[in-house]
């Protein structure tokens, strides 16, 4: 069993030393936990102006000791984190998640589907779609808008994924339709950590969710409130891939017949 900790909150575009001190206060109200899940880029916000701006925000202090920040209190608090982050790598942005955990471990995934004016900001990710570990049960991390391409889903799940973390800043319904759809398909949990507020023209929806193996919402935050919500998951229940008595969700797949799926590049 793995209790997970979800926190949902607003972030100040900008203001890192603000959200680090906000982060720190969730941080220790979910500690009581093995893993705890932040949303995208929670110690930067969202809407940058340009890329200028964002490179502003990502050389500030407390935003390029995000890492070590994490990694302290994973250390002296004994429970490991997922979070989303501004990530500067040379003179390149990118939209990350880091993993820290209390033995040292430490695992990063930068996302590969940008949305809209991410573009112009970030680079698309170039870590693939690693899997990290913690106990022994076997995790991978999407970051908000990844979660619209299925192939990546399916390349988690066949790697042997138990379940996947979802740091987000979603501003549509429409990840509340399709992630559970992909949980069902994949047979693995998904935790999505959604932040709430508004920056610029965008506003953000709330509504943290774990969606379980079967596709069924476990737990729930409300659309607008900031907070921590913890729900035990039983890993274990994602190696049961089969979806009636007679069907293995992988097994049954015929990839014969998908080959054409190569022949579509954009
Ligand atoms: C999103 O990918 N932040 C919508």
């Amino acid at each position: 069993m793995l209790k997970i900790a979800q926190i949902q909150f607003n972030p100040k575009l900008g203001d890192c030393d603000f959200n680090l001190e906000k982060i720190t206060t969730f941080l220790k109200m979910a500690s009581n936990s093995d893993l705890i899940v932040l949303p995208e880029l929670a110690n930067s916000g969202y809407k940058f102006d340009n890329i200028d701006h964002a490179k502003s925000i990502a050389n500030t202090k407390s935003c390029i000791n995000y890492y070590r920040f994490l990694a302290n209190f994973s250390k002296d608090n004994n429970v490991s984190i997922v979070s989303g982050y501004l990530e500067k790598d040379g003179d390149d942005l990118y939209n990350s998640s880091l993993y820290v955990s209390p033995n040292g471990i430490f695992g990063k995934y930068r996302k590969i589907h940008l949305f809209m004016d991410e573009k112009n900001i970030f680079k698309p990710g170039n870590l693939g779609l690693p899997l990290f570990s913690i106990k022994n049960y076997k995790f991978g991390i999407l970051i908000c808008f990844d979660y619209l391409f299925p192939e990546i889903w399916r390349i988690m799940g066949l790697k042997g994924a138990d379940f996947i973390v979802h740091p987000s800043n979603l501003i549509t319904q429409n990840a509340y339709k399709v992630v559970p759809a992909q949980a069902i398909m994949n047979g693995y949990y998904v935790i999505t950590s959604n932040r709430i507020g508004t920056e610029g023209d965008i506003t953000f929806c709330g509504n943290s969710f774990v969606s379980d193996t079967r596709g069924n919402i476990i737990s729930e935050m409300e659309g607008n409130t900031e907070g921590v919500k913890f729900t035990t998951i039983n890993p274990l229940l994602s190696r049961n891939k089969m979806i009636t008595t007679g069907n293995h969700i992988f097994d049954d797949r015929l990839p014969d017949n998908y080959e054409e799926l190569l022949d579509y590049k954009a």
